[in-house]
């Protein structure tokens, strides 16, 4: 049974179906906004033109639905979670869904990404997941969303 109160936070990687233009993922992100903000829900996407890394937060019988619809997306593939922990506040309280496109690089130099096959197993660690949340949260600037 899921607990209401507990806050989940759940961070993904995938891959695009077909090549897409940032413009794109940002008119995505316009409704994402909106449906996160009244389930709750807050987070983060990072898109370097080949691979989505998304952090979703919120109450877990927000967050777990949610990324069930979302890998459903046929806009993108090769779904695959990265972790899945129970936190006691969120890291992205600000965002109601952030979008950081960055580049190739910046991706791989994250904490647990050099090799996106092992990230999975190296994420497994809750201290490296905390480092890789942590240089999201602060080495990584989202675009700034028009009001
Ligand atoms: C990479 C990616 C990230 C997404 N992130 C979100 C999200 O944070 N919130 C959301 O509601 N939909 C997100 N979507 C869209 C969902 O898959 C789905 O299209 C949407 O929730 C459907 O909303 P609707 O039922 O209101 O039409 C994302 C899609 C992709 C491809």
């Amino acid at each position: 049974m899921s607990n209401p109160e507990t806050l989940k936070q759940l961070v993904y990687i995938s891959k695009p179906t077909t090549e897409m233009p940032v413009s794109e993922v940002r008119a995505l992100l316009v409704k994402a906004r909106i449906n996160n903000h009244f389930k709750d829900i807050t987070g983060i996407l990072l898109f370097d033109g080949e691979t989505f890394l998304q952090v979703l937060e919120g109450p877990e019988d927000a967050v777990m639905p949610l990324f069930n619809q979302i890998s459903q997306d046929s806009r993108h593939a090769q779904v695959e979670t990265l972790f899945e922990r129970c936190v006691a506040e969120r890291d992205f309280d600000d965002w109601a869904m952030g979008l950081a496109h960055i580049d190739r690089s910046q991706m791989r130099s994250l904490p647990g990404l050099v090799d996106l096959n092992k990230a999975r197993l190296i994420l497994s660690a809750n201290e490296t997941a905390n480092e890789l949340v942590n240089s999201i949260k602060f080495d990584i600037m989202p675009e700034r969303v028009p009001a």
